[in-house]
């Protein structure tokens, strides 16, 4: 049976659509059981309606005004991803922090993608603040992490694969860009690929 992955996402889906290539390939041992968004517009729904698979939209909006919002968004969220009984859980450039009534219901299941090393530019912007810091003259290189997520902190926890990326001469906010989520589309996929051919053995 391939494992079954949810994935979270927020926006373009890119990194979503290598997941998708990787199992239709057989590289990755897996199927896309469920894509959920934070977002109704986000283009990686309709990636994933594409690719014959479930596309469900949770906006925050419905709850912000409920007592205890966040939880109960990250509790319905959680509902909702359990239904789809996944092997892991994966945050694919979703962007919402995701509280301990999500967390606690998936332990050791839920993954993040991070556009930079472990502890550099945690948060949003990753990459335009690599450029920014390398401008300055204060790193030569940054990088993709692929972690576990056990808790609340922000792209932070247990380490699966790291990779780093040289930041050129000449490079241009657009092409920094460009060469990390090169580097995210092949790292994402091999990272569970490695778990789950573990988890197996
Ligand atoms: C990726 O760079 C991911 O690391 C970050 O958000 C971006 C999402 O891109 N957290 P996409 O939606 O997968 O194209």
């Amino acid at each position: 049976m391939p494992a079954r992955l949810v994935v979270l996402i927020s926006g373009s889906g890119s990194n979503l659509q290598a997941l998708i290539d990787a199992c239709d390939a057989g590289i990755l041992p897996a199927k896309v059981a469920a894509v959920v968004s934070n977002r109704t517009d986000a283009f990686g729904l309709e990636r994933a309606r594409l690719a014959s698979i479930p596309a469900i939209t949770l906006p925050y909006g419905r709850f912000e005004d409920l007592p205890n919002a966040r939880r109960v968004y990250d509790a319905a969220l959680a509902e909702l991803v359990s239904g789809f009984q996944p092997d892991y859980v994966v945050l694919a450039g979703w962007m919402r922090l995701l509280s301990m009534a999500f967390l606690s219901r998936f332990p050791q299941r839920v993954i993040n993608l991070h556009p930079a090393m472990p502890g550099a530019f945690p948060g949003t912007h990753a990459i335009e603040r690599a450029f920014a810091a390398n401008q300055r003259g204060e790193i030569s290189e940054t990088g993709v992490m692929v972690h576990f997520v056990p808790d609340e902190g922000v792209d932070d926890g247990p380490v699966l694969a790291v990779e780093r990326v040289p930041i050129l001469a000449d490079d241009t906010p657009a092409s920094l860009e460009a060469r990390i989520h090169a580097v995210e589309h092949r790292l994402l996929p091999a990272t569970l690929r490695m778990l789950l051919t573990n988890s197996k053995s």
